[in-house]
């Protein structure tokens, strides 16, 4: 429920950062939907927690930001922003999502995840279609510098995903009748994730997935991540 309010925060920024780059409506509006989106997903995920018999209430005092990148053209900053927002982050959802509604029996609380999930799929490839319209209108310059933030945002995310997915976390058998997944499990599943989809779709796009990847904790990887 919290995560998800997050990131319509997330998704409400990225929207506003698309509009002053005067990028198409259907890109902002399409960002501003997102942003409805998450917020419906903390709606319903309220909903289960109610129905359980707890009070969907908590304090958000700390939003999540949005990095401004103010050292890039607006452009990049945009562009890096959607590959940490969309193309990472919302693809890690969609398979840990994805994972959870297959473990989970026939019923509401699936049919619930089975929505949620269907908006971040369109999270994830509105990333990837916007990063394959955009990059192109790049010079070879900034497609190396992204290459190089790529260490940053991946690092960023597989510290965000293990923390939130512990090692010791094994949901009690009547959690994981309903689909919960544990802790080592989900980090499995979230290093293929990276492996297999993002690298090769990073790739693709003609970034340096790979070798960001593999030096996502080297010392001028980490001296860069102090500027953003
Ligand atoms: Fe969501
Ligand atoms: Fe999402």
């Amino acid at each position: 429920m919290i995560n998800e309010y997050q990131s319509a925060e997330v998704f409400g920024a990225l929207a506003q950062q698309a509009e002053r780059l005067g990028l198409a409506t259907t890109v902002v509006d399409q960002l501003r939907e997102f942003e409805r989106e998450e917020r419906r997903h903390g709606v319903l995920c309220g909903g289960v927690v109610e129905a359980l018999g707890g009070e969907a209430r908590a304090d958000v005092t700390a939003p999540r930001r949005l990095p401004e990148h103010p050292g890039s053209a607006p452009l990049e900053a945009f562009l890096r922003n959607v590959l940490s927002v969309s193309c990472l982050s919302e693809t890690v959802a969609v398979a840990l999502i994805g994972a959870e509604r297959l473990e989970m029996p026939d019923g509401p609380l699936r049919e619930r995840l089975s929505r949620i999930w269907a908006d971040e799929v369109g999270h994830a490839r509105f990333g990837w279609r916007v990063a394959q319209e955009l990059l192109p209108l790049l010079d070879q310059a900034a497609r190396t510098r992204l290459s190089l933030y790529l260490r940053v945002a991946l690092r960023h995310l597989e510290l965000h995903e293990l923390a939130h997915l512990p090692l010791e976390s094994r949901p009690p058998a009547a959690g994981a009748a309903l689909g919960l997944c544990s802790g080592p499990d989900a980090r499995v599943l979230l290093y293929a994730a990276i492996d297999e989809a993002i690298l090769p779709q990073l790739e693709a796009l003609g970034l340096s997935a790979h070798a960001a990847w593999a030096t996502r904790f080297s010392a001028d990887s980490l001296l860069a991540a102090a500027s953003y």
